[in-house]
C-alpha cells in the first residue's frame, strides 16, 4: 500500500514538472531550420559538427534534447555569455525548426579499435551510451565532445550553474579522477556527421 501511494505521488510530481517544464512547442521544420542554422554556423557548423572547441557538437542529437537547451537558455535556465543572447532572439517556432534541423542530421560513431565498450564508463552507458550515443530522449550524445567541454558541463551540475534532477546528483558523486576518464573515453569516440556542411 505504502509503495503504492509513493509511486501515485511520484507520477503527481513527474505530470507537473513534465507541464511547468515543457510546454509543447510546434512542429519542427527542418527546412526552415536550415536557413535559421546560419547562425549557428560559425560555431555549430551548419550541420551540428562543431567548428570551435568551446562548442558542443548538436548533429543527431535528439530533438527534445536540443529544444530543452535552448529554451534554458533562453529562460535563464542554463547561462553562457554567448548562447544566452542568441537563444534571447529565438521564438518557440525558430527553436523547433532548429531542433528538427540538427537532430536531422546522421551521424556516426567509432570507438578507437583499443578500446573495447565493455571498458566504457559504467556509471555513464545506461544513458549516455557506451560510444556516446544517447539512450534516452532528453540525454545528449557526448561521442567527440572534448574533454574541456565535459568537464565544464558535469563542473556546472556540480556548482548548481546547471540543474537537473538526474544529472546534478551524479556530477556531485563523480571524482575528479572518474570525471577525467569519462571525458576522455567519450572525447575520444571519433564523431562524423554526413554529409559534412
Ligand atoms: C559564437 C558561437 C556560438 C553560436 C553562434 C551558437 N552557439 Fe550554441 N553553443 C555555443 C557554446 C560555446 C555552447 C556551450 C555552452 C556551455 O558551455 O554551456 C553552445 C551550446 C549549445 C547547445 C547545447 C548543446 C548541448 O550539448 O548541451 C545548443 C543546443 C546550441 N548551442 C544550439 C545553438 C543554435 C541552434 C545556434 C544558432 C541559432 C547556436 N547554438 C549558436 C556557441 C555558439
Ligand atoms: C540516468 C541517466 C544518466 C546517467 C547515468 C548519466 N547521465 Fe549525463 N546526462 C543525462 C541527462 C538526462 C542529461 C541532460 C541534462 C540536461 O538536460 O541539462 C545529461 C547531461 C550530461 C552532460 C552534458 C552534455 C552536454 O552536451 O551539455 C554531460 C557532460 C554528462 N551528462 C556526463 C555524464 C557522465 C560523465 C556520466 C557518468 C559518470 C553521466 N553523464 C551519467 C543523463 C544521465
Amino acid at each position: 500500500m505504502r509503495s503504492f501511494a509513493i509511486i501515485v505521488l511520484g507520477g503527481v510530481f513527474l505530470a507537473q514538472a513534465a507541464l511547468a517544464e515543457t510546454a509543447p512547442l510546434p512542429a519542427g521544420d527542418p527546412a526552415a531550420g536550415k536557413a535559421k542554422a546560419g547562425l549557428c554556423r560559425t560555431c555549430h557548423g551548419l550541420n551540428g559538427y562543431a567548428r570551435i572547441p568551446i562548442a558542443p557538437h548538436i548533429g543527431g542529437e535528439n530533438p527534445a534534447y536540443i529544444e530543452h537547451q535552448l529554451a534554458a537558455f533562453r529562460d535563464g535556465r542554463r547561462v553562457h555569455e554567448v548562447m544566452t543572447v542568441v537563444a534571447r532572439g529565438l521564438d518557440d517556432q525558430s527553436i523547433a525548426d532548429l531542433a528538427a534541423w540538427f537532430s536531422g542530421q546522421s551521424i556516426q560513431v567509432a570507438l578507437p579499435a583499443a578500446s573495447p565498450p565493455e571498458a566504457a564508463p559504467q556509471d555513464c552507458v545506461a544513458c549516455h551510451g557506451a560510444d556516446g550515443v544517447a539512450l534516452i530522449p532528453d540525454a545528449p550524445n557526448l561521442a567527440g565532445e572534448n574533454v574541456i567541454y565535459i568537464e565544464t558541463q558535469i563542473k556546472a551540475f556540480r556548482t548548481g550553474k546547471r540543474q537537473h534532477e538526474i544529472m546534478s546528483p551524479i556530477a556531485a558523486e563523480l571524482t575528479d579522477e572518474a570525471m577525467r576518464a569519462a571525458a576522455t573515453w567519450y572525447a575520444n569516440v571519433a564523431l562524423t556527421v554526413a554529409p559534412a556542411l
